[in-house]
């Protein structure tokens, strides 16, 4: 069987993009950095989103049925740091600063100057291993011409033009 060491060594080198996945209900909002997003299906819009089991924002997901995908931009890796967990910038890991709206309909936190923004409701959820896969159903889109932040080899990367 393959040696999950040697797994995680190889995934490292798998660039990736970077989003605040956030949510919002009864007790206010929440978001956590998520790396492993990705589309699902353009009919109906849908993507997916890996979350590990011990993550709050998992239950507080399944709870408020709707989350939003703010997938960073180059400026915003102090944020994603923080909503990482990160002791330093823990004072960023609140919706209070000017880096947030807030979306009229669902009240989800949305990131000022991302690259996109995918509204999702929650779906289904399929559990494996120490995560658990949210299906989500797009059901609104923001983009813009912000470039991305990506992570790669354990640190966060802009994007480069080709050689
Ligand atoms: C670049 C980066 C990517 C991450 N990607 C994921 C991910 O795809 N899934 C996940 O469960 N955690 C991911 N994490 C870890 C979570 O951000 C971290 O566990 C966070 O504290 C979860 O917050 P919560 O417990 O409040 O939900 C990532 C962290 C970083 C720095």
């Amino acid at each position: 069987m393959l040696n999950p060491e040697d797994f995680i060594s190889a995934m490292r080198k798998a660039p990736t993009p970077v989003s605040i996945v956030t949510t919002s209900g009864e007790h206010g909002p929440h978001g956590a950095t998520v790396s492993a997003v990705c589309s699902l299906t353009a009919a109906p819009p849908a993507v997916l989103v890996c979350i590990n089991k011990q993550s709050r924002i998992l239950g507080m997901i399944e709870e408020h049925g709707v989350y939003c995908v703010n997938y960073i931009a180059q400026h915003h890796s102090k944020l994603a740091l923080a909503f990482s967990g990160a002791a330093d910038y823990a004072e960023l890991r609140n919706f209070d600063t000017d880096d947030w709206a807030r979306d009229q309909q669902t009240n989800l936190p949305i990131l000022f100057g991302a690259a996109a923004v995918f509204t999702c409701l929650h779906i289904q959820t399929v559990s494996f291993g120490t995560h658990r896969i949210l299906i989500g159903k797009v059901e609104g889109v923001e983009s813009s011409d912000a470039k991305p932040l990506t992570y790669w080899d354990g640190n966060f990367r802009p994007l480069a033009d080709p050689e």
